[in-house]
């Protein structure tokens, strides 16, 4: 469906040639602040750049209702985005011929011959644009409450950042360039990882590490709706994240418990784990450390190679050469998408753990 949250839901609609796309938040409390340039500088960072991203740019000015000077009215949310920089017969042979890699023919099989496939229609990464907005709205909603959230890109194909940051630096640095790296250096060599791709007629993908400091420790309401399986779900419905793994994620399996266990000290008269294995959640709860979890991004399913598939209307093998504007690596693109849904899942939960007024 396209709902997501308990105490504060978000409904998506819309499809990336629609005339419109947005999404309602409805929940919010009233009173909160809303800053639209907060909400202007994450939709910024979301754009394609010139050179590595999709040529179609589009303005992105959103239209929001249930914002009165500056602050929620307690009415649902609405914003909306206009769609202007369509092709959309680059696609209308995807139905015939479906895309390896991309969500075209189980949409298909699924939909039938109504399914929208201009631009794939509610499968495009254009979707994640109002999911940007409702992030960058909610970001004072819980920094109010002490909540903050940045990411970083650590990898874009064989490129790999070793390095460890500390939060600060993650949530300034990675905002200055649209690679989302956290150095000049780096940034130059994920840059030529991709060119070298797309100059192929290829795509590459990469890994985003998303940090949120500030959560008390409490947050997350197990059995089911834990910390850690909310923010899975909620960063499982970007298009192309693939995996996501807490703290040490996959790589906690290879070690000794006497090397992953986050032994507590007390530390200027606090709790404090001297060490973050855990990626600060246990049982399904924040235990007060930085929240830090990764996500893989795929390499983008439309290349520019000619691939094998198969023609739908005469079942049999066909080639297919992918037309359309597209992006040579969507990790880069894909960080703030992260940040955002994860800012949306802290605040639901947040207020439903009533750690929020
Ligand atoms: C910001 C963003 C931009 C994207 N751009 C493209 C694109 O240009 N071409 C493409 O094939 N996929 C793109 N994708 C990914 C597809 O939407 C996604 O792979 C597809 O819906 C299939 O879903 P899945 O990869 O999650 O299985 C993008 C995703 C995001 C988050």
């Amino acid at each position: 469906m396209n709902r997501i949250g308990h105490t504060i839901t978000l409904t998506l609609f819309g499809a990336s040639h629609d005339s419109r796309i947005g999404c309602v938040l409805d929940g919010i409390p009233a009173g909160y602040p809303v800053n639209e340039k907060i909400i202007s500088a994450d939709l910024e960072l979301r754009k394609p750049s010139e050179g590595i991203g999709t040529p179609r740019v589009e303005e992105d000015v959103p239209e929001i209702s249930g914002v009165v000077n500056g602050k929620t009215t307690g009415a649902p949310v609405v914003i909306t985005f206009s769609n202007t920089n369509t092709r959309s017969s680059d696609y209308e042979n995807l139905r015939r011929v479906p895309r390896p890699g991309h969500a075209d023919y189980p949409a298909i099989c699924k939909y039938g011959p109504a399914h929208d496939i201009r631009g794939g229609g509610m499968f495009s990464g254009r979707m994640t644009t109002p999911l940007v907005a409702a992030g960058a709205l909610l970001r004072p909603m819980i920094s109010g409450a002490g909540i903050n959230v940045g990411s970083y890109v650590t990898r874009i194909g064989s490129i790999i950042d070793r390095n460890e940051y500390e939060p600060e630096e993650v949530m300034s640095k990675s905002r200055t360039n649209p690679l989302r790296a956290m150095s000049p250096e780096i940034e130059d060599m994920m840059r030529k990882e991709i060119l070298s791709a797309k100059s192929g007629g290829d795509s590459v993908g990469g890994i985003v590490r998303c940090i949120a400091t500030g959560l008390p420790a409490g947050l997350g309401e197990p059995f089911f709706d834990t910390l850690d399986g909310e923010i899975a779900k909620s960063v499982f419905a970007i298009p192309g994240v693939k995996a996501i793994g807490f703290g040490e994620g996959f790589f906690a399996a290879g070690l000794r418990g006497s090397e992953n266990n986050d032994a507590y000290r007390i530390m200027e008269k606090k709790v404090t784990a001297t060490t973050n294995h855990a990626g600060g959640v246990l049982g399904g709860m924040a235990n007060g450390a930085v929240f830090d979890f990764s996500v893989s991004f795929k390499p983008t399913a439309s290349i520019g190679k000619l691939q094998m598939s198969v023609d739908l209307m005469h079942h049999t093998d066909a080639e297919l050469l992918v037309a359309g504007r597209h992006d040579p690596c969507i990790a880069n693109r894909g960080a703030i998408v992260v940040e955002s849904m994860t800012v949306f899942t802290l605040a639901d939960l947040a207020l439903r753990g009533g750690y929020l007024e």
